[in-house]
């Protein structure tokens, strides 16, 4: 099959219905096809894995399932093993090798395009002008966004080999574009 923004999509919202889940995707996405273009990659095969990386989750909310029970529904469309391991290699429970760029950079985008998300809630201006610093000082405070693992963001920069507010800073610039559908303040 030909792996297409159009089919990823359309697999997405066969299984998930959830607005916050599509926003994540959304969120997941831009962060991970930013980093296509900075890495010179396959921009439309990086944000489709992106796009799915949550696919089943609201089929299988719990870890026992999600998101290895998912993996036979994406062989059964029809999307290749590249694009079904590095689905698998997101999840930490099961302990996959992160061994290519794309799986590095999903791992990096996953937890931290939800924490900046979560940022620009709670401002008037929502992504517009979110320095890296702010984003830390929120990152210390544990109840703020009290879901995103803390330790997988950290490990995310370190395993791209960016220091963490380049990492901030890319991945509030990828999501800038898209406030709107991330239902953040645009600020005008
Ligand atoms: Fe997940
Ligand atoms: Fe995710």
């Amino acid at each position: 099959m030909d792996v297409t923004r159009a089919r990823a999509w359309q697999t997405l919202t066969t299984y998930t219905k959830a607005e916050s889940l599509l926003r994540h995707a959304l969120a997941v996405e831009a962060s991970t096809r930013f980093y296509a273009r900075l890495f010179g990659e396959d921009e439309e095969f990086w944000g489709c894995a992106a796009l799915l990386h949550d696919f089943d989750y609201e089929l299988h909310p719990t870890l026992d399932k999600h998101p290895q029970d998912g993996a036979p529904l994406l062989r059964e469309e029809g999307y290749p093993e590249e694009l079904i391991e590095t689905v698998l290699s997101h999840a930490e429970h099961l302990e996959l090798p992160r061994d290519t760029l794309l799986k590095k950079t999903l791992f990096a985008c996953d937890e931290l395009s939800g924490f900046i998300h979560a940022c620009g809630l709670v401002r008037p201006t929502g992504l517009e002008g979110l320095e890296p610093k702010s984003v830390r000082k929120k990152l210390k405070q544990p109840s703020f966004a009290a879901g995103v693992h803390r330790d997988e963001v950290y490990a995310g920069a370190e395993l791209l080999g960016l220091e963490l507010d380049e990492h901030i800073a890319n991945v509030v610039a990828a999501l800038r574009p898209l406030a709107a559908e991330l239902g953040l303040p645009t600020g005008n």
